[in-house]
């Protein structure tokens, strides 16, 4: 309890994930440079400091929770030497295995050490403090997280070195993608069919297509009342970072020689639905299908 630890990065995950670690009894200093950000987590009891290097100086954790690999890198650059020898570096935004590995390497080479730490759970989970974190390091470190990650999180599990947090998080949503595309034909096709939401959900939530897309976040309205498809797709899980997830899975796919013909179909489909529809949620997806049907039976 006596760690002191710096994070990057107050959005909407950052911002509660920090929270929860100042609401744990940690002395937290945090830098993000957008003021709304920086106002929010001052009101919840974070030390707002004016610069990055601020944030890592004399820390025993410095946690990261930025949008891209690129700006994990280039942070990284910045902080790593200004941070105290063997520092530990917990990096959870969702990025690019490669940039993953690139990031933990440099931290090692400057002394220190370093896990990557992905989450799922979303704002909701950001907030309550139960995510999930997928982690890669060696066991000392992935250790020496744990705790800490066990504040922000009701699940923490390692699954092996540097980078292989990143794999574990994108496979999950490459999957999520494919089956909500998957389970979003199937319900239009039911429509087509005369096969009501209710009857299509009574039977394949206990039938062999169940899916967590179907009955933990049912795209259309009704069935699952929680669901962002009874809040007009408010995300949720906005279409834009299902889209950058997917990207990220198809770079991995191409790059490992692996024949992911459906990843690289959801990655297009998201792409597209993602230049009118970034900020609905990724569930969304099945209005799409549907507008699209429409046409199709139009012609
Ligand atoms: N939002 C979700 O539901 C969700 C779920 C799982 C994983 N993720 C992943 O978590 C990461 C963060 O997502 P988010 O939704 O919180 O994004 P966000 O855009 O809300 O937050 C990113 C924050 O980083 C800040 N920032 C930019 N440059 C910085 C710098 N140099 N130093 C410090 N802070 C800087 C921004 O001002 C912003 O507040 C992403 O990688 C995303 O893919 C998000």
């Amino acid at each position: 309890m006596s760690k002191t630890i710096g994070f990057l990065g107050l959005g909407h995950m950052g911002g509660p994930m920090a929270a929860n670690l100042v609401k744990a009894g940690y002395d937290v200093h945090a830098f993000d440079p957008a003021p709304a950000a920086q106002q929010q987590a001052s009101a919840d009891g974070i030390t707002v400091v004016d610069t990055g290097v601020a944030a890592a100086t004399d820390r025993d954790i410095v946690l990261t929770m930025l949008t891209n690999g690129k700006l994990v890198r280039d942070v990284y650059a910045e902080l790593l030497p200004a941070a105290t020898p063997g520092t530990l570096f917990i990096d959870c935004s969702t990025i690019d295995v490669a940039d993953a590995k690139v990031a933990a390497a440099a931290a090692h080479t400057a002394g220190h050490r370093a896990v990557d730490a992905p989450v799922s759970g979303g704002v909701a989970g950001a907030v309550a403090g139960t995510l999930t974190f997928m982690v890669g390091g060696n066991e000392a470190d992935v250790a020496e997280a744990r705790p800490v990650l066990e504040v922000m999180g009701a699940k923490v599990v390692h699954c092996g070195g540097s980078g292989v947090g990143q794999a574990a998080k994108i496979c999950n949503n490459m999957l999520l993608g494919i089956s909500m595309i998957g389970l979003s034909e199937a319900l239009v096709l039911g429509e087509k069919l005369g096969l009501s939401h209710q009857a299509f959900f009574d039977v394949v939530s206990t039938a062999s297509g169940q899916s967590w897309a179907l009955t933990s976040y049912c795209p259309v309205p009704g069935p699952v009342p929680t669901s962002p498809a009874n809040n007009d797709y408010q995300p949720g899980f906005a279409t834009a970072l299902m889209n950058k997830d997917l990207g990220l899975a198809a770079s991995a796919l191409r790059s490992n020689g692996v024949d992911g013909q459906l990843g690289l179909l959801a990655a297009e489909i998201y792409d597209r639905f993602n230049q009118d529809a970034a900020g609905r949620d990724f569930s969304a997806i099945v209005t799409d299908i549907r507008d699209r049907s429409e046409e199709k039976g139009a012609q």
